[in-house]
Formats: C-alpha cells, sequence, structure tokens
C-alpha cells in the first residue's frame, strides 16, 4: 500500500524497434501487487486501469503466480493434440458459471480470436454472411471484427481487407435493430456493457428486443463479453447479470487474471454439427493460461470479489456524484464517469498523482475499469486524487 501523493511524473517514449501503435501511459512498472504497480523509480501507482481490465484478480495474484509456476514445472505445453486436465476443468467450470444452455466451450488466446470464432460459429450455423452489430462497439483487430467495430478508421481497414462491414445500429435503438435482423443476417453482435465507448450500458429492453428478434428471425445472438465479463458487472457473465442469455458468449481480458487466452462459451444448439477441424488453435487451452484461469476463478469466488466490485462500484458511482461529476453510467467494477471536461485531461492529471485510469471514445468520458479487488479504501484514494483534479 501506498501514498498516491503527487509528484513529478516522467514520460516513456516509444524505442524505434517497438512499432508506435499504443498510446502509452507515463509509467514504467517493474512489479505488482493487488491495485499497485511499482515503477523503475520505487513509486507507487494505483491502478483503477486494471492493466486494461485484465487484471481481474489485482496484480500477479499469489495464487495466480503459484499455479502458473507449478504448472510450468509440470508441463509447460502441449497443444489441443492431446486431451489436457486443466483444459477440461476450464471448460467445465465456464459451463457451470455461463447460464443454460451455454455449455460448449472453445478456448484461444484473445479477445479478437475469441470473437471471430463465435462469428465463424453463427456464420457456419445459420448459413449467412450478414452480421449486425452496435454504434459504439469494439471487438477487435481482426479482419472480421474489424467488420463490426464501430469507428471509421477500422470499417477502412476491414474493408481494404475485402470484409463486408457489419450493419450498425445506433446505440440502444430497438426500432433499428428490428429494422436491420432480416434473414440475411447470421448474427447481432453485442457488448452488453459497452467497454470503449464509455462503460455504456445497454438497456434491458434492447438486450431483450434483440434476444426475441433473433430467435424469430433466425439469427445467432453473440454477447462479446471481452471487457465486461468475469464477474466486472455483478455476475460472473454479464448475460445473467443483464438477465438475457445469448446463444453464444465471449471472455477474454480478465479470465486469467494476467496470461492471454479467449474463450467462446456456446450453446449446443450453435456447435452440434461441428466437426473435427471446424476450430482451432495451437495455443489456444494450453496448460499454463488454463491453470491460471482456474487459479484466477478460485479467488474470485473465494474472496467474493463479484459481490465486492458491485459494492465499490457503488462506492465509487456514489463518490463521482457527489464530486459533481454529471453521470455515470456502467455497472459493477465497468464505470464511465461522464464529465464537464475532456477526459485526457483529467487523465493526465490524475496521472501527476500516480493514479491510472483509462479514457473512451467518448471524449469527455473517463472510464474506470480497476482490479475487482479493489478496495473501499482504494475507492477513496481514488476519489481524493478526482476531488483534487476536479476542484
Ligand atoms: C469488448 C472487447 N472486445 C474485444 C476486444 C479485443 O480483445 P483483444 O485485444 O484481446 O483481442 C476488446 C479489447 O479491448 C474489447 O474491449
Amino acid at each position: 500500500m501506498l501514498n498516491a501523493a503527487p509528484g513529478q511524473v516522467s514520460v516513456s517514449t516509444t524505442p524505434p524497434a517497438l512499432l508506435p501503435v499504443y498510446a502509452s501511459m507515463p509509467v514504467r512498472p517493474v512489479r505488482g501487487r493487488g491495485s499497485w504497480l511499482l515503477d523503475e523509480e520505487g513509486h507507487e501507482w494505483l491502478d483503477a486501469y486494471g492493466g486494461h481490465a485484465v487484471a481481474s484478480t489485482g496484480h500477479s495474484h499469489p495464487d495466480v503466480v503459484r499455479a502458473i509456476a507449478e504448472q510450468a514445472e509440470q508441463l509447460l505445453f502441449y497443444s489441443t493434440a492431446v486431451p489436457l486436465p486443466q483444459r477440461e476443468a476450464l471448460a467445465q467450470k465456464l459451463a457451470e458459471l455461463c447460464p443454460d444452455p451455454l455449455g460448449r466451450v472453445f478456448l484461444c488466446n484473445s479477445g479478437a480470436e475469441a470473437n471471430e470464432n463465435a462469428l465463424h460459429l453463427a456464420r457456419r450455423h445459420t448459413g449467412r454472411q450478414t452480421i449486425v452489430s452496435v454504434r459504439g462497439g469494439w471487438h477487435g483487430r481482426t479482419v472480421a471484427t474489424l467488420a463490426c467495430t464501430d469507428g471509421q478508421r477500422y470499417e477502412e481497414a476491414a474493408r481494404r481487407a475485402g470484409m463486408p462491414l457489419s450493419r450498425k445500429v445506433p446505440f440502444d435503438d430497438v426500432a433499428a435493430l428490428d429494422r436491420a435482423i432480416d434473414d440475411a443476417v447470421a448474427a447481432v453482435l453485442v457488448e452488453p456493457i459497452q467497454g470503449f465507448a464509455g462503460a455504456r450500458d445497454c438497456s434491458p429492453d434492447f438486450l431483450r428486443a434483440a434476444r426475441r428478434l433473433c430467435d424469430e428471425r433466425g439469427a445467432v445472438l453473440l454477447f462479446d463479453e471481452v471487457q465486461c465479463g468475469v464477474g466486472r458487472c455483478g455476475a460472473f457473465s454479464a448475460a445473467e447479470a443483464v438477465g438475457v442469455t445469448p446463444d453464444a458468449l465471449t471472455f477474454a481480458k480478465g479470465l486469467a487474471g494476467g496470461l492471454p487466452i479467449g474463450a467462446v462459451v456456446a450453446s449446443s444448439g450453435l456447435t452440434d454439427s461441428l466437426v473435427l477441424g471446424d476450430l482451432g488453435s495451437t495455443f489456444g487451452g494450453g496448460p499454463v493460461p488454463c491453470a491460471a484461469a482456474l487459479a484466477n476463478i478460485g479467488v474470485i469466488e473465494r474472496d467474493g470479489l463479484i459481490a465486492n466490485a458491485v459494492v465499490v462500484g457503488d462506492q465509487l458511482a456514489r463518490g463521482a456524484r457527489a464530486l459533481g461529476v454529471r453521470r455515470v453510467t456502467g455497472r459493477g467494477l465497468l464505470l464511465g464517469l461522464h464529465l464537464d471536461r475532456p477526459a485526457s485531461e483529467v487523465q493526465r492529471a490524475l496521472f501527476e498523482h500516480r493514479i491510472l485510469t483509462g479514457t473512451a471514445t467518448d471524449p469527455r468520458v473517463l472510464r474506470l475499469l480497476p482490479p475487482l479487488s479493489f478496495s473501499p479504501r482504494e475507492a477513496d484514494l481514488l476519489l481524493a486524487g478526482l476531488r483534487e483534479v476536479l476542484a
């Protein structure tokens, strides 16, 4: 634990060998524990960005680290060419944690890859091509997912690659969704709580309408829970939190607490006709990330982190409103603070207090996505930093 005292923050630069495709935060972390990072100069930083929603049980949780070390010592890797107990146990666990009838699991390595495979399943199952997605949705950077991601530059990249673009409907617009779903549509792909757009939660009405319209018109409903899933938004799956069950959902980021992993959890109806070789991934379901995910889920369950995310999320939302933040969106520990000034300015000012937060495609939204283990005291420290910055 540290005191997040204001201080001079040095700015990172990208070395020439590394493609400069990411905006860097001004910290070079060398160690992480819980919600805290230690930088090269020994300063501690409070991480309300959660390593981009990945550090779900906090940085380097000892149970997760131990599971990784033990598994690496036993068997670092074998591909999907052999059955592995860790892979089977993780699939079983995810099937138990997702609402019925979501009980068939495909493991891969990232959020985009999970979405790519979910789209592939939907197209294969329906024999149709068109995807409907939602304005503000962010689904990844593979060609098929870029075509569904909102934003001109992503759509242009997909178009250059020859991928047909999804039909994008305005956020929460049931009438537009109704018009968009016809008998060419394979799937509707939705983030139930949009992450990058600024923690925007779709209304239950919109999600229920999506379920009904997909059923009526023979399309598949897919939830992208890469950011909002794994206990972040009030239940293990966002599907359970919002009370609408898709035909498949995808997890990634927070699933293994820090190792690359992706998962598609689908219904039998969507997957029963699959035959050998229809899906695949050399590294998907490797023993080490599976052992990490099992340990990570074990911590989430044992320490009641889903309930903690709800309680601390509520504390942050109430605290932010008390500071004059006009609107707070999202659920649990995926929150969007709607500010009266550019969020990037507030983010930069918080860096001076050694506090990490996220921005969003909405330039006035500051995004909070800390570990699910974020404590009430850490929430108070974040609010104290915000109070000074917003004053
Ligand atoms: C909702 C959502 N879907 C998909 C992705 C892509 O995941 P990845 O970067 O692991 O490919 C992201 C990443 O930010 C995301 O937030």
